[in-house]
């Protein structure tokens, strides 16, 4: 259990039971323990899989096994352990002025940063789980399977005192490791450097972008105090990043990272008895200043090399680059026909070319100053997609369509037709995008292909394949930049 969570907030449940298919004696197990209430069996199902037999159990026997859950979910986190707080006196003016600024200068919180709202129902933050064997109730789980199932997503380490965006929690990571007929069920957070400085001051310091700007006075006191902890030696965020890696999970150069685009993904480790450990925060041994990265790169699934991007708040607001096979990163292709700096989630590869959507979720710091975060919507910019060859080394033959109103946070696929005169780009198009920052359930992801001529440099077709709401489509890897149903 985190020592920094009081366990009187913990639910405290019976074992994780697993159900299965024919009868077998249980697996030896721990003594009681606390376990996760909300524990995201579902999600976990359907979002990230790295072994296809166990991809297929989870789906095929999705009905036979579940988590038996007995307690209620806890209502709150936990408080702040005092004895954990950084007594200096500086520290101890920040901490002050911090609640002064969440008393009494934050405007009435709307339900998108509010964490009574955000933070309840499925999003409850939950603490960290050891490893723990779960009990095959009935029948056993397959001797062949050998594998885990990892799921990454956003789990505040402490309780917010003011503004919480949904996008703002420490990257947990939630795993079932199932080897030689066991399952092992174990959450870990990353171990971030923000989260590790946080657990050392005993409170939250680093300022969130979605959700810490909430109406000018508040903003431009939390913007003072941001510089000047940071001058003050409290925290370094451009030596040290300031993210919280808790968007994906990849495979780069045979190893495995926790990844959040606002930072440098982190390396972790799975450990033979079920673990998860974080290693390091790794920069692919760059040349090139490198700060931050896509939460989606592309991994070519039969040469290993990945495609990857970052975006900046100056020029070049976009930045393209591969790393090898081998983990080590190659030399940077700046885009600046990239005019504004643009909240690019997701990008596609074809066989020859990378694909940038250019949509109108852009970033502006002068936004702060406004008392709002630096995200905003531009419904008078039109929409693009810049179309760049994989393994160009600048951007001279890059060039761009325009594509009125498509704005996408994923990428499903995309391949190439008519002997690579054709792209196609499968995505999920925000159809209300000025939702997506404070009501994503009314932003309405649908998806949409779009056929583009490679000769032409135009749009040959688009049309939407579905009219149901998606959230996040991911495809398969083994299919990335190959044409799929
Ligand atoms: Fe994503």
């Amino acid at each position: 259990m985190n020592s920094l969570i009081s366990s009187s907030f913990l639910p405290r449940f019976s074992q994780p039971k697993v159900s299965s298919m024919t009868t077998q004696k249980s697996p030896p197990t721990s003594n009681n323990i606390n376990i996760i209430a909300n524990f995201p069996f579902k999600e976990l199902q359907e979002r990230i899989s790295f072994h296809e037999p166990l991809k297929k159990l989870m789906s095929s026997t999705a009905e036979r096994i579940k988590l038996m859950i007995s307690q209620p979910v806890p209502e709150q986190l936990a408080t702040v352990d005092d004895d954990k707080k950084k007594n200096s006196l500086l520290a101890s003016t920040f901490k002050s002025f911090d609640d002064f600024i969440c008393d009494f200068m934050d405007i009435p919180l709307r339900p998108f940063i509010d964490p009574k709202h955000v933070l309840s129902g499925n999003f409850v933050p939950v603490g960290e789980l050891p490893p723990t064997a779960c009990e095959v109730v009935e029948g056993a789980l397959p001797s062949c399977l050998d594998g885990i199932y990892l799921l990454n997503g956003p789990n505040p380490q402490f309780v917010p005192r003011g503004p919480y965006h949904f996008f703002d929690g420490d990257g947990m990571l939630q795993m079932i490791k199932i080897n030689g007929g066991r399952a092992t069920l174990c959450s870990r957070y990353v171990k971030t450097y923000k989260y590790m400085l946080e657990q050392d001051m005993g409170y939250p310091i680093i300022p969130s972008p979605f959700s810490s700007f909430n109406g000018i006075m508040a903003s431009m006191a939390r913007l003072g105090l941001s510089v000047a902890r940071v001058v003050a030696g409290e925290f370094d965020p451009v030596i040290n990043g300031y993210g919280t890696a808790n968007t994906s999970v990849a495979l780069i150069g045979g190893k495995l990272y926790a990844l959040g685009e606002s930072d440098l993904p982190y390396e972790i480790k799975v450990t033979s008895d079920g673990d998860i450990t974080t290693l390091r925060r790794h920069d692919f041994h760059s040349a090139e200043e490198f700060l931050s990265m896509t939460a989606h790169p592309k991994t070519d699934p039969e040469t290993g090399e990945v495609f990857a991007f970052r975006y900046h708040i100056s020029s070049p607001r976009l930045t393209y680059f591969r790393i090898n096979s081998h983990g080590r990163k190659l030399p940077d292709v700046p885009i600046f026909s990239m005019k504004n700096t643009t909240l690019i989630h997701d990008f596609a590869v074809t066989k020859n070319y990378a694909i940038f959507n250019d949509v109108q979720m852009v970033i502006s710091l002068c936004e702060i100053l406004k008392g709002k975060p630096p995200m905003r919507v531009d419904l008078n910019k039109t929409s693009r997609l810049g179309v760049i060859k994989k393994y160009a080394k600048d951007e001279s033959e890059m060039w761009w369509v325009d594509v009125p109103g498509f704005n996408i946070l994923h990428t499903v696929n995309a391949w190439e037709e008519d002997d690579g005169d054709t792209l196609v780009v499968v995505a999920t198009n925000l159809s209300y995008v000025e939702q997506t920052l404070e009501r994503m359930d009314l932003a309405e992801m649908k998806m949409e292909m779009i056929k583009i001529s490679v000769k032409m440099k135009e749009i040959l077709l688009r049309r939407q394949l579905s009219n149901r709401v998606l959230e996040m489509p991911v495809i398969h890897p083994t299919y990335v930049g190959k044409k799929n149903r």
